[in-house]
């Protein structure tokens, strides 16, 4: 993955955060969140990927700089979840998860993961760490990965 220190407000940029999720989520809230997503991100040409455990959130979200910055804005505001942490900012040539204007999975309890949203591909029975494409960095899908399974 190539990565730059300096980008301009057009550049491609990607971020990662957790969160806590405020208790009491329902799937209504979750599908809400989804909806404003999928559509305000393939308007910026905003891609990303969220992961939700239960407790928390993780979020990458991938752009032009000044668009991710400005959901990013968005988000932090958000009362559906607190406790925001940025845990990556960095310039970038290529998207790391190019297809996926918001896929979302939902981890249960017992570790299921359902898929709720969103075009990536993933076969039946699969783990959950092989769920992201191929394609996708590893230290990204191992960052994810740790995170689910911390259900
Ligand atoms: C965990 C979480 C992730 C979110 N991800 C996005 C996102 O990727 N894109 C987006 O437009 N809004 C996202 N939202 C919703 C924003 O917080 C915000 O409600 C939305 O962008 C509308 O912003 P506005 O109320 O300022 O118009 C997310 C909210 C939460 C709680």
């Amino acid at each position: 993955m190539a990565v730059r220190s300096i980008c301009m407000s057009h550049d491609l940029f990607r971020l990662i955060y957790v969160s806590t999720a405020r208790p009491g989520l329902t799937e209504t809230d979750m599908l809400s969140i989804l909806n404003t997503s999928q559509s305000n991100n393939e308007e910026r040409h905003i891609t990303g990927y969220l992961a939700h455990n239960g407790a928390s959130f993780m979020q990458l979200i991938e752009g032009p700089r000044a668009e991710v910055e400005d959901i990013f804005g968005r988000i932090m505001k958000d009362d559906r979840h607190s406790g925001v942490v940025r845990i990556l900012a960095e310039c970038s040539r290529t998207r790391a998860f190019p297809l996926w204007s918001m896929n979302y999975f939902r981890v249960d309890k017992d570790g299921q993961s359902t898929k709720v949203a969103g075009t990536m591909l993933a076969r039946r029975d699969d783990p959950v760490d092989s769920l992201m494409t191929a394609e996708a960095p590893r230290d990204l899908i191992y960052t994810f990965s740790k995170f689910i399974r911390q259900a």
